[in-house]
């Protein structure tokens, strides 16, 4: 039963995207399990950049079905522009939509934006997609199913009810007016939901019939291990599960056919949205890496922020995620600096620690205990991608010492090796999909 998980052990834009594209080669079938329009996963395909938000990063390859898996949240507007933008370029999306994933509707947005203003300092930066809000009714079992949405009686029925609601707490709660009537809604997500009902399958059974087959599944997750709504460092994250357990219940896979789960470190840190971060770089260097690298919010285009990597943050990941393997990406992007730094520990209050704090206000009082490597030369473009094709062995020695330091200290082994942004700066040593 080949089935991998895919997840980001920092803060997001590890490069979730390319590691599920290059996988993907040997998959069957590739579901993504959590989130909805505030993930951005890019692939670079043929040298064209794809940017996705709800679809999966597979649909690409246009003999694997991707599905939408029970766990995401579907802006539906955004949804039809993605598929319109696939079809547009030439690639007709081989998609699957789960009917028990929820609907972002248009009074969450609204509540996004005015949550985020009460909560003041608390506020996590959010993409103002409408994602907190939206999970909080899935939760409250307020929500909307994609298979409610499909019913136009039953989509009436409970949209007439959280009309009213939803009007009541914009209105009386934050001061502010929610100016779409409930007709208007209904006309709009109706159209939308004629759009979208030949995506909308039985996924469950798409699912397990590949399983019962022993097809290769490839499950994606969107944002990363500190931003989980349990294990992220709370409230400075988002509201779904974004780890491998995550996975299970975003999918309606049993944890018992999971045989591997990857996680994606870059080998710096990024941060996008507020609250701690303890590596955190406010100079030179932060702006070389933020500026080679093109360090801009795929979803939001806000810059950034950037600091060494942490291993207490990894090791943590490790831990919640139970990673088989890890896939490293941006080694090209760190080279040239000359020292490079790699937190191993924490003090906090004086004492060393190792150990991930449950409290933000603890976490934002951790100071960094640094190991220093000597930096790699930075080769170009080209060249990256010829070591690419040499693989692990070719790469700077420097580089090679940083990542084993790594492996070895999280206990984890090296999956892949990212050189650069497309399929072909990829080092992969081990394919998932490979029987044992
Ligand atoms: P995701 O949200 O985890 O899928 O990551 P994003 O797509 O938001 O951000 C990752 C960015 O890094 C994208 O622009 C990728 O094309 C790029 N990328 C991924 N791996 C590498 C790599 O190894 N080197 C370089 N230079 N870019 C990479
Ligand atoms: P991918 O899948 C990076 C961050 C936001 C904010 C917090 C909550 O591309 O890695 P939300 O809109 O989810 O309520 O915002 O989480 N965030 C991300 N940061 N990458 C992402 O997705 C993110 N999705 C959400 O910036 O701090
Ligand atoms: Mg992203």
């Amino acid at each position: 039963m080949p089935i991998a998980v895919v997840v980001g052990a920092q803060w997001g834009d590890e490069g979730k995207g390319k590691i599920v594209d290059c996988y993907a080669s040997q998959a069957d079938l590739v579901v993504r399990f959590n989130g909805g329009a505030n993930a951005g996963h890019t692939v670079v395909f043929e040298g064209k950049k794809y940017k996705f938000n709800l679809i999966p990063s597979g649909i690409l390859y246009s003999q694997k079905t991707n599905i939408i898996g029970n766990g995401m949240v579907i802006d539906p507007k955004k949804l039809i522009d993605e598929i319109d933008g696939l079809l547009k370029s030439g690639h007709t999306p081989n998609l699957a939509i789960s009917p028990r994933a929820h609907v972002v509707m248009p009074y969450h947005f609204v509540l996004d934006g005015a949550e985020e203003i009460r909560k003041g300092g608390l506020a996590a930066g959010t993409t103002k997609r409408g994602i907190g809000p939206c999970y909080a009714d899935k939760a409250a079992r307020f929500g909307i199913r994609v298979s409610e949405l499909m019913d136009a009686q039953l989509f009436r029925e409970k949209l007439h009810t959280m009309h009213q609601l939803e009007c009541r707490i914009i209105e009386g709660v934050y001061g502010q007016v929610f100016k779409q009537t409930e007709d208007e809604v209904f006309l709009q997500y109706s159209d939308y939901a004629k759009r979208l009902a030949p995506y909308v399958k039985d996924t469950n059974e798409i699912i397990h019939s590949a399983i019962a087959k022993n097809k290769r599944i490839l499950l994606e997750g969107a944002q990363a291990t500190m931003l989980d709504i349990d294990h992220g460092m709370y409230p400075f994250g988002t509201s779904s599960s974004t780890t491998a357990g995550g996975a299970c219940t975003g999918s309606g896979i049993g944890p018992t056919a999971i045989d591997e789960v990857v996680g994606v470190v870059k080998v710096y840190t990024s941060r996008v949205g507020s609250g701690p971060v303890p590596t955190e770089l406010n100079d030179s260097i932060a702006n070389y890496i933020r500026d080679k690298g093109g360090e801009y919010g795929t979803t939001t285009g806000r810059p950034r922020r950037i600091g060494w990597l942490d291993l207490v943050t990894v090791r943590y990941s490790v831990q919640v995620n139970g990673f088989t393997g890890l896939a490293f990406t941006r080694l090209d992007t760190l080279s040239g600096v000359e020292k490079i730094k790699v937190c191993t520990h924490y003090t906090l209050d004086g004492k060393k620690t190792e150990s991930m704090p449950a409290s933000h206000k603890d976490f934002e009082r951790c100071k960094p205990v640094y190991k220093e490597f000597k930096g790699w030369k930075d080769v170009g473009e080209k060249e990256w991608r010829a070591i690419a094709s040499k693989g692990f062995k070719a790469l700077p020695k420097e580089a090679q010492a940083y990542l084993t330091f790594i492996s070895k200290t999280v206990g984890v082994p090296i999956y892949i090796v990212g050189v650069g942004p497309g399929r072909e700066d990829t080092i992969v040593l081990k394919d998932v999909f490979k029987r044992k």
